[in-house]
């Protein structure tokens, strides 16, 4: 079972970490320079049908890992429980931040996207790509150590 989750949770994690990066280092610089934002239209609409569902996927395994590996929930919010809770912990917070960014950028920033506005989106996509990069380097330290 935990090795069907693994295999969701990082085939989620490709989808999400891997379109944000391809979003952010191919697409966007071009859209910006060519302040094309039919291309950015295109390339959102395309990859909200799969990105969504992958993000789903992260959230509904990423919590059904965290409780295998403490299952209780006080323990995932004391700040004494060590350093599995601890990752969990920040887990959480970039879900929150990445949820928090991406509702901005749906429902303020997406719906009056001009020229103008594009620069702003641009932020709104380094700052989910970011955390998406975060995600992964936290979940990778659930099993290694970055010898600090
Ligand atoms: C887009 C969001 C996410 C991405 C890109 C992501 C990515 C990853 C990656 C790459 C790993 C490493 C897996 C391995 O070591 O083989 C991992 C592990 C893990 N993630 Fe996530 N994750 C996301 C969201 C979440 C959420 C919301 C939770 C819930 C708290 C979560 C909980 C975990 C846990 C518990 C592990 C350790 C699994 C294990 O080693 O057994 N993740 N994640």
């Amino acid at each position: 079972m935990t090795a069907t989750l693994l295999l969701l949770h990082l085939l989620g994690a490709t989808i999400w970490t891997g379109g944000h990066l391809v979003l952010a280092f191919t697409i966007l610089p071009r859209v910006l320079k060519g302040r094309d934002v039919a291309s950015l239209h295109w390339f959102e609409q395309g990859y909200e049908k799969l990105g969504m569902p992958a993000l789903l996927v992260q959230i509904v395994t990423g919590l059904w890992l965290a409780w295998q590996k403490v299952p209780s929930l006080s323990l995932w919010f004391d700040l004494d429980a060590g350093p599995i809770a601890h990752l969990i912990r920040i887990k959480l917070l970039l879900l929150l931040l990445t949820a928090l960014v991406a509702a901005h950028a749906r429902f303020r920033v997406i719906p009056r996207l001009s020229p103008a506005t594009l620069p702003l989106m641009g932020w709104h996509i380094a700052a989910v790509t970011l955390l998406s990069v975060a995600f992964v380097a936290t979940g990778l330290s659930f099993r290694v150590s970055w010898g600090m």
